[in-house]
């Protein structure tokens, strides 16, 4: 709770009344498709978790009852308290949306709150900010965790969360040289290869296995909806950086025998049944097995690579702060462009 000495927080609102809706179009208009746009404002979240000044309950997972049950079918409330905003993400996924109905995986909304009123002030499309961020916190931690030299980044899974991937590391990463790209699906390898060299900015290759691809990589990125582990730790270069984004793709191997493991938030991480919840559960791993929190590295108190031998893996559960302040940037932006749909919210008869 804030003490009393805090002045009241001054509004966001232009219009105490009115909610501005921003569509995936509007978000595009403002930098929202621009991954360097996210870097700052998602430093800065894992900076402010790591001063204890951020709000960040346990996010709970929706699973409807149904036949078949896959784990990535689900909606996860995300809630957040940061740099002086409210919010929440409201997750839906369903792993056969891509190839049963032409849809995307995911798809969500993002609700700010006012900080003054804590009323709904805006109401954003959702699933691009999520890949954004999602990817931007792969960047801020190859930035600190990843040899500066690394050449070779590899990406296993060219969904969304893969193609958002590389076109971060694309544009965000200079000493990039080549990506290796690999999926089960060779085609959607094959088509986001296609898309990045019409590009040119860097060489392309896919790779015919995920091994093939992890022993290529100075940074290996996981991208996929697989249901079991399979990157095994002689797969991976002295030196390297893994980005553990899709959670259940590194064996438990590589979780204990890493130099450094370092999550977003320990206790975000510790569930679902998650690789490090199940090693907890078993007692294989505890908190004194992790080197650090993103943040603490963000802010310093604790050092990042520390040198060029070190196989380094980050495990992102993704955190609600990331995609609020993400929000938060890309609402101001809307506000000073113009940019949106204005509604009242209890309207008028
Ligand atoms: N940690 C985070 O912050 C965070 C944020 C967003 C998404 N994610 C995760 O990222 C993953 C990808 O999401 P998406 O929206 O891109 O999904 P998607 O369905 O669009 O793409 C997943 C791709 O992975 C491929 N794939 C599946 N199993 C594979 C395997 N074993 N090897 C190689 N390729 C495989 C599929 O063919 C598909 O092309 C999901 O698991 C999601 O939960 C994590």
């Amino acid at each position: 709770l804030p003490t009393p000495t805090e002045p009241p927080p001054e509004s966001l609102a232009p219009d105490a009344r009115g909610v501005l809706v921003l569509g995936a179009g509007d978000l595009g208009r403002v930098g929202g498709r621009d991954p360097q746009q996210y870097l700052e404002p998602v430093r800065q979240a894992f900076a402010s978790h790591a001063r204890g000044e951020t709000v960040l309950p346990l996010k709970p997972y929706l699973y409807a009852p149904g036949p078949d049950h896959h784990p990535a079918d689900r909606i996860i409330a995300m809630p957040a308290h940061v740099g002086g905003v409210s919010g929440l993400k409201w997750i839906g996924s369903k792993h056969d949306n891509p190839t049963a109905r032409g849809l995307p995986r995911a798809s969500a909304v993002i609700v700010l709150n006012d900080p003054a009123t804590n009323r709904p002030i805006a109401i954003l499309e959702g699933a691009l900010i999520s890949s954004m961020r999602t990817a931007a916190a792969s960047l801020v931690a190859s930035q600190l965790l990843a040899r500066s030299d690394s050449a070779t980044v590899a990406i296993v899974g060219c969904g969304v969360i893969g193609q958002r991937h590389a076109e971060a590391f694309t544009q965000c990463w200079p000493a990039l040289e080549r990506l290796v790209l690999h999926d089960v699906e060779t085609s959607r390898a094959v088509e986001l290869s296609e898309f990045l060299s019409r590009r040119g900015a860097v060489d392309v290759d896919v790779a015919a296995d995920a091994e093939a691809a992890a022993r290529a990589a100075d940074i290996l990125v996981t991208c996929t909806v697989g249901a079991s582990p399979y990157v095994e730790r002689s797969w991976l270069s002295p030196g390297s950086f893994v980005a553990n984004v899709s959670l259940v793709d590194v064996t438990e191997d590589v979780f204990t025998s890493v130099d450094k493991l370092v999550v977003d938030d320990w206790d975000q991480c510790n569930r679902e049944g998650k690789t490090i919840h199940q090693l907890t559960t078993r007692g294989v791993l505890s908190r004194e097995d992790l080197y650090a929190e993103l943040g603490e590295v963000v802010v310093g108190t604790k050092p990042g690579r520390e040198n060029e031998e070190e196989i380094i893996l980050l495990n992102p559960m993704g955190i609600a702060i990331t995609d609020v302040a993400c929000a938060h940037l890309l609402y101001r932006a809307a506000v000073a462009a113009g940019v949106g749909t204005w509604f009242d919210l209890e309207g008028t008869e």
